[in-house]
């Protein structure tokens, strides 16, 4: 059995923080940041927005969209690396809003390859008949673990949420790629912000998203072009069968460089960072629902989707749509 996605959701604060705001904050330009990252806004979560009431909403418009009852979801997987609360996980917490008795819920952390992650996960148990119909969500509010007091990470990241709803089938195909680079962990951090950490200052950097932009930057204009043309390799398929690439919207200048070594046509890779900035494990499914209700995506053809973050890690998925 393979997972073909029927429906597709997102959700994004109301907030909307563009870069003049971050004028107030850093020593930055609205020229410097859309240069160097092509992110002109982010969404950012107030009054009361949670990881879960975002990932709720964003799954409610997907069951919408895929025409299933909350109640027909056997399994809901929530990527996130911002969850709000440790417990009880925020695939329980959407369990509960949207009413999917039957779900069982789990969240996983793969930091902006996550919702990558979760999908292989979910197709796995489709595979293997365990589930039929599954909720895959990428969730994260970035703007809790984001030091506004840092430009040169604060200018990148953005609140949101995005949702696909898979349901098995006979047809289709589904392949991936994931790696993980375990010994590049130092490059991209946020050190957990419990009580242990509190004690030692509730503003100590380390509780914050700690980076170095460079070593990022090259990790994922190498890794990402290999990781695509290893899929396509492994599958028998050429990039040209390719209808869409969509890539992690990290930066623009990363997605044109990926296009480029790829030698593709740059028309298929679609980006949504100038709105949303990056949203980590959010930010693939939330450009993918855009797609969909453009209706850019036709049955029949296949889309590859590709990110990388923190781990460090990164993959690709080829499917079907
Ligand atoms: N506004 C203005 N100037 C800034 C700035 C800001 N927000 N942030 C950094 N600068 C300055 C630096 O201080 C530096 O000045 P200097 O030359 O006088 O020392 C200069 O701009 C260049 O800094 P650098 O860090 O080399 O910039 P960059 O071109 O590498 O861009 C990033 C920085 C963060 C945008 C870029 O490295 C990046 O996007 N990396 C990938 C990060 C990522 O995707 N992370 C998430 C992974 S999931």
């Amino acid at each position: 059995m393979i997972g073909k996605i029927c429906g597709t959701g997102s959700c994004v604060p109301k907030g909307l923080w563009d870069n003049q705001k971050l004028m107030e904050l850093v020593d930055t330009s609205d020229e410097w940041v859309r240069e160097r990252t092509g992110v002109a806004r982010r969404h950012i979560a107030e009054n009361g927005e949670t990881t879960a009431s975002l990932a709720a909403e964003a799954a409610l418009t997907a069951l919408q969209n895929g025409g299933i009852r909350a109640e027909q979801v056997d399994l809901i997987i929530t990527a996130t690396v911002s969850p709000g609360d440790l417990m009880p996980n925020v695939s329980c917490q959407v369990q509960k809003k949207i009413g999917a008795l039957n779900a069982t819920c789990f969240d996983l952390n793969a930091a902006c390859t996550g919702f990558l992650f979760a999908l292989n996960t979910a197709q796995a148990y489709l595979a293997r008949g365990i589930y039929q119909t599954a909720l895959v969500i990428g969730a994260e509010i970035l703007s809790d673990l984001t030091n506004w007091k840092d430009r040169s990470t604060c200018i990148l990241f953005g609140d949101g949420a995005g949702a696909v709803v898979l349901r098995a089938g006979e047809t289709g195909k589904y392949a991936q790629v994931t790696y993980s680079t375990g010994e590049k962990g130092n490059v991209l951090t946020c050190a957990c912000r419990n009580q242990k950490r509190y004690a030692a200052g509730a503003d100590a950097p380390e509780t914050y998203m700690q980076m170095d932009g460079r070593e990022v930057f090259r990790f994922a204009v190498s890794r990402v072009p290999e990781a695509i043309e290893e899929l396509l390799k492994k599958e028998e398929m050429h990039i040209e069968q390719i209808a869409y690439f969509i890539l992690h919207q990290a930066n623009e200048r990363i997605v044109r460089s990926v296009v480029k070594r790829l030698g593709a046509n740059p028309d298929k890779f679609p980006m949504n960072m100038e709105e949303y900035g990056n949203t980590s494990s959010a930010s693939i499914p939330i450009l993918l629902n855009e797609l969909n209700r453009k209706g850019m995506l036709r049955r029949g053809e296949y889309i590859v989707l590709s990110g990388f973050g923190a781990g460090l890690s990164y993959g690709a998925s080829l499917m079907e749509w």
